[in-house]
């Protein structure tokens, strides 16, 4: 197994595809929550399909390169409980990051509108119609899910700044 250069950081690969991928997040769990609340000024539908569908493809990028490399070693000081919790955290992003896409993409798909990347081409349409079992329950955890993924975050970045400022560890740096 390769190893990386950097022992107490993430590489820059993985930094980088780490803050990418939380802005497009950040702006799908926004625009899935609050959307409605700014639709008369700014129809986000369009954008967060789109954005959704690149959030999927980076995080097979990511994923790839998570399998393939070693993270950095934690301080010898950080108490196992920590290193577990972050563990199943971790876990648990890397399945919602393909599941949310997913299951966006299946009901979606049901949908009269094209998929439109931004308004440059359409993202394919799986052949799905809306009186199918598999379209509603996709509806179903895509909302479901997208709440578990923002309370996730809010534990992760919790979890980040608790370290950095309370515990004051290198644990944020690694990711910078
Ligand atoms: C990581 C990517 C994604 C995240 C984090 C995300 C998150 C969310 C959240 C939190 C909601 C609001 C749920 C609710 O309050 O009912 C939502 C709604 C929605 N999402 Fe996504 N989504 C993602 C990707 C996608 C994709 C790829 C599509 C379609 C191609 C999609 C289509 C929709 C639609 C149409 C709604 C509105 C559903 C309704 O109001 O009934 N999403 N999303
Ligand atoms: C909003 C969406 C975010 C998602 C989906 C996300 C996801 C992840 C994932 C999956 C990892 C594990 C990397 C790996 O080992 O493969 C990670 C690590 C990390 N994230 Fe985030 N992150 C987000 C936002 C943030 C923010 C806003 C901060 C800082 C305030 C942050 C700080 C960190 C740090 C410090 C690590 C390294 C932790 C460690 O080494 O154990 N993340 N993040």
């Amino acid at each position: 197994m390769a190893t990386i250069a950097d022992p107490v950081r993430y590489n820059a690969l993985a930094r980088t595809l780490h803050w990418v991928i939380a802005a497009l997040i950040i702006f799908n769990l926004t625009t899935g929550l609050f959307g409605e609340g700014f639709e008369k000024i700014w129809a986000s539908m369009p954008a967060h399909k789109a954005t959704g569908f690149m959030i999927l493809l980076l995080s097979l990028v990511r994923l790839g390169w998570r399998l393939r490399w070693r993270t950095p070693d934690y301080p010898v000081d950080f108490k196992p409980a920590f290193r577990k919790f972050a563990a199943a955290t971790h876990g648990l992003f890397y399945i919602l990051m393909l599941a949310l896409p997913i299951t966006g993409w299946i009901f979606a798909s049901a949908g009269k509108w094209p998929l439109s990347i931004y308004g440059l081409f359409d993202w394919p349409k799986l052949g799905v119609t809306k009186d199918m079992a598999i379209v509603g329950a996709s509806h179903e955890l895509h909302e479901v899910l997208g709440f578990a993924f923002a309370g996730l975050v809010v534990l992760h970045v919790g979890a980040a700044l608790y370290h950095h400022v309370a515990l004051k560890d290198a644990t944020l740096r690694r990711m910078l």
